[in-house]
Order: structure tokens, then C-alpha cells, then sequence
């Protein structure tokens, strides 16, 4: 069938049926811009099966690893807030909290920077380009970090990716997706630390995680400045209903900042429960990165470790959890 851009006017001949029914998006070749596809579909193909993973796809060299439990993997992305806010220290500290309370948990890094595994002091030869692209099996693009916890690496190799997605006709947003949902079964958690701003790679964790988690940092925020990213998160819903604002985190919490516990108050009164108990600015939390060591790790005891601690609490929903 033909369809045209609704930008540029160019018309394209499409192999409907090539097209799975879960794309929504095409990119047109002439103008480069995206438009929502609208496809009539009286013989609905069957949606396309994933890949059965073999059973050994993730070798476990930690027999005594805690058993995948029955429930679905929840998919958190870290994500919709600027650069330096505390999206990694999040997603790693938070992934690797969920480990040690017994959750079985990927991380994935979406940023060019491949900070988590640097964070985590491992190094990957590869990791979600490679893994995207069938360079490397599943089982050696995902590096066992810790007990439980498996790292997806990032880093420059990044690039590539995004390039690939851009080259794609349709359904460039979901290649994430397609990637990581044949194997998020073997996990309780998924956790997707994403790059600051709006790129290819962001748009694709929105169509792949249900759950956001926001830092946003109480040095920083202005209601004005956080009204701008709901903005993102409702221009994304429009075509995933499913991705919701779960939790908003505020970061670099400092008692001694009036101006951060008035923005704190204010975003309280309208989030509610989405508001998470404030990770407060704690020096611990800057120098773990450099010995390759989680804040339990490096500094157990610290505000920083406790305040992640009880992050964990919150999302698991499980209270009693480190006591
Ligand atoms: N609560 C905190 N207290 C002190 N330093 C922090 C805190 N959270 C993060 N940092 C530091 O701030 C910098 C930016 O954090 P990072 O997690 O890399 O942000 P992002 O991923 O949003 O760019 C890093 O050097 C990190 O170690
Ligand atoms: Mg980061």
C-alpha cells in the first residue's frame, strides 16, 4: 500500500503485512521527521512471537542467587530529567539495593557515558549495541556485576545504535524494546538509566518501560522547570498509555536550603505518593563511583546508602526490608 507523509507529502510503498501490529510510528526518508502510522488490518497478522530464550541464556555462576519469583518484570526507566541530577547514582544504587534484597535485576545503560558499568567496576566487552545488533549472544552482552544483579552495558558504542535506529523505516522506537523483551523474564527487575534530554535511544526506554522514576534535583528545580518535562511525559502517552509517572525523587536534598523544602512542599502537595523520601546530598555518594563500589558497598552506614535503602523499601513496597 501507499502511504504519504503527512510532513513532506512524500508518498511510500509499504509491505503492510512485513509491518508488526504493534508499530504505531514511521520516519519518513525524505524529511526525516516521524508521523503515526495508520494501517487497516482485516487479517491482523499474529503478532510476532519472541524469541523462546534457552534456559541457559544467562548463565549464573551464583547458584545461590534468589529464584526468579512468579510476578511480571517491572520495567522502571530513570529518566525525563537534565544532566547531573542523579539518573545514575540512581539507577545503580537503586538496582543494586533491589539486589541485595534478594531481586533478581537487569540494568540497562542507555547513555553514551557507560557510567553504570564503570560505577559497578566492570567492563563489559560489550553490551546493548552489541546485543541489538547480534554481535554478541545475549549471554555475553549481560555481565554479572553482583550476586543478582546483571549489568546491559552502554557507553560510545551508543552511536552506532542510534544510527541504526534512525535508518530504520518504521518501528525505530521499538528496537529497544524487541531487544530486551525476550530476556526480561529471567529478571524481577528491569532498571534502564537513560542519557539527560531527548534522543533516539530516550524515546525508545519510553516505549519499553511502564514505570518512570524522576530525580529531580531540589538544588536546581523550579516548578516552572518541572512542569516542561511533564510536558514529555504526556507527549509520549499519547501514543504508550501504558508508561506512567511512578515516582518523582528529589535529589541533592540540603536541610540547610530553604528554597529546596519549598519546591519539596509544592510538589508534594500535587504528586502525593509519587513523591519519593528526598536522597539527601551526601559526599559518600560521589566518591563510591571511583572504587567501582555501590554506596552499600562503599559506605554502608552513610546518609546516602540509608536514603537508598529506603528507595528500595518504596518500590518493592516491602517495608521491612534491611531490617
Ligand atoms: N545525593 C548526592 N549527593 C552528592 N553527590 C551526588 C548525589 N547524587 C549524585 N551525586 C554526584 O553528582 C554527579 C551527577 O550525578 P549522576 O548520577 O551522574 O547524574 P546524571 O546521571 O543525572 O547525570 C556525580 O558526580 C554523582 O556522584
Ligand atoms: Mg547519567
Amino acid at each position: 500500500m501507499i502511504i504519504t507523509c503527512p510532513h513532506c507529502k512524500k508518498e511510500h510503498n509499504i509491505d503492510e503485512k512485513r509491518i508488526p501490529p504493534n508499530v504505531k510510528m514511521a520516519r519518513c526518508q525524505g524529511c526525516g521527521q516521524q508521523f503515526p502510522l495508520d494501517i487497516p488490518r482485516e487479517e491482523t497478522p499474529p503478532p510476532p512471537q519472541p524469541q523462546p530464550a534457552p534456559v541457559e541464556m544467562v548463565p549464573d555462576p551464583n547458584p545461590d542467587s534468589a529464584p526468579r519469583s512468579d510476578q511480571e518484570t517491572r520495567r522502571i526507566g530513570v529518566s525525563l530529567s537534565k544532566g547531573g541530577v542523579g539518573k545514575t547514582t540512581t539507577s545503580v544504587n537503586l538496582a543494586a539495593g533491589l539486589a541485595l534484597a534478594g531481586k533478581r535485576v537487569l540494568l540497562v545503560d542507555t547513555d553514551t557515558q557507560g557510567q553504570s558499568s564503570f560505577m559497578l567496576g566492570v567492563k563489559p566487552k560489550g553490551g546493548l549495541t552489541e546485543l541489538v545488533t547480534g554481535e554478541l549472544p545475549p549471554e555475553e552482552a549481560i555481565v554479572q556485576a553482583r550476586k543478582n544483579l546483571w549489568i546491559l552495558a552502554g557507553g560510545k558504542s551508543l552511536a552506532g545504535l542510534k544510527r541504526l535506529i534512525d535508518r530504520k523505516d518504521y518501528g525505530g522506537e521499538l528496537t529497544i524494546a524487541q531487544a530486551l523483551t525476550p530476556l526480561e523474564k529471567d529478571y524481577d527487575y528491569v532498571v534502564v538509566d537513560t542519557s539527560p534530554g531527548w534522543d533516539p535511544l530516550t524515546v525508545n526506554v519510553l516505549f519499553y518501560v511502564n514505570e518512570l522514576m524522576t530525580p529531580v534535583s531540589l538544588e536546581v528545580m523550579s516548578i516552572q522547570g518541572f512542569g516542561e518535562f511533564l510536558k514529555s511525559i504526556a507527549s509520549i502517552q499519547k501514543f504508550r498509555k501504558e508508561v506512567e509517572l511512578r515516582y518523582i525523587l528529589p535529589t541533592f536534598r540540603d536541610m540547610r536550603v530553604k528554597r529546596g523544602s519549598e519546591f519539596l512542599e509544592e510538589i508534594e502537595k500535587i504528586y502525593g505518593e509519587k513523591v519519593c523520601a528526598p536522597i539527601r546530598y551526601n559526599v559518600r555518594l560521589s566518591e563510591a563511583p571511583a572504587y567501582g563500589q555501590t554506596i552499600f558497598e562503599f559506605a554502608p552506614g552513610s546518609n546516602g546508602a540509608q536514603d537508598y535503602r529506603d528507595l528500595v523499601r518504596k518500590v518493592t513496597g516491602e517495608p521491612d526490608l534491611f531490617t
